[in-house]
């Protein structure tokens, strides 16, 4: 079983919700994916990013991986972190992962949410906002066009400046200009405005004509909003200590 040197087992103890009772310390690469799944369905979003196709029956997660020829490691690596609040891989696991799909990884999470999720929400949120009190929608509107532009400014950023330079050391190229250093208040501050919109959407917009979809939608923000939380951990303990570990290995 794949055990980290810094985090005691008691780490864990907390973890005693009846949806994870039957799940030992950590997965394991022969343990089913289905298994992995049921135990955390959030895992199934993640899939895709990984281009691993649904269908994979009772093919444990090193088969299944290495049919879709993506570095078992790294795949624990997100499962772990996407399942256990206390997880914290160590500089030592890091630098024996392989990451080389780290960057298509975090790409493919982007791609993810700027492409199917943001719109998708958008078009609850513009529906809703036609059905209420114009001064409600659009304030509603405006609420979320800024957390859009906010939030693509960030991807954007971190697709110019922490990508690259990631990808450049992992070719064993450092790059002479120091890039933008990352700021883990931006996930706060963007997982604040998610926030913030659930609460406008059920506490302030009066009543309307699509309770239904009004409750969709919040449940839609709460996924993304979760969703985003474990991609910025993917960032903030992953990605950064793993730069930073490999600059200072080429020094
Ligand atoms: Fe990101
Ligand atoms: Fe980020």
């Amino acid at each position: 079983m794949m055990r980290l040197k810094n985090v005691k087992q008691k780490t864990y103890q907390h973890i005693n919700t009846s949806t994870y009772q039957h799940i030992p310390i950590m997965f394991t690469a022969k343990m089913k994916l289905a298994d992995i799944v049921a135990a955390n369905h959030n895992i199934i979003l993640v899939l895709p990013r990984f281009g691993i196709p649904l269908g994979f029956g009772e093919k444990s997660v090193g088969e299944v991986c290495k049919a879709a020829n993506v570095p078992v490691d790294f795949m624990l690596l997100i499962c772990n972190l996407y399942t256990f609040d206390d997880y914290l891989p160590d500089i030592n696991q890091l630098a024996t992962t392989d990451m080389s799909m780290l960057v298509p990884y975090l790409k493919a999470s982007h791609s993810y949410y700027t492409e199917e999720r943001l719109p998708h929400i958008g078009k609850h949120i513009n529906h809703i906002a036609s059905r209420i009190e114009e001064k409600y929608g659009r304030v509603l509107k405006q609420f979320y066009a800024d957390f859009r532009k906010e939030i693509n400014d960030h991807f954007l950023s971190e697709e110019k400046i922490e990508f690259p330079k990631l990808l450049s050391l992992q070719q064993g190229v450092r790059k002479c200009r120091t890039a933008k250093s990352y700021s883990e208040k931006s996930h706060e501050e963007l997982v604040d405005k998610l926030n913030d919109l659930t609460q406008i959407v059920y506490k302030y917009l009066p009543g309307n004509s699509l309770p239904e979809e009004t409750m969709e939608l919040v449940f839609d923000i709460l996924q993304l909003s979760s969703d985003i939380q474990k991609h910025a951990l993917v960032e903030e303990k992953i990605l950064i200590p793993y730069i930073n570990w490999l600059e200072r290995s080429m020094k």
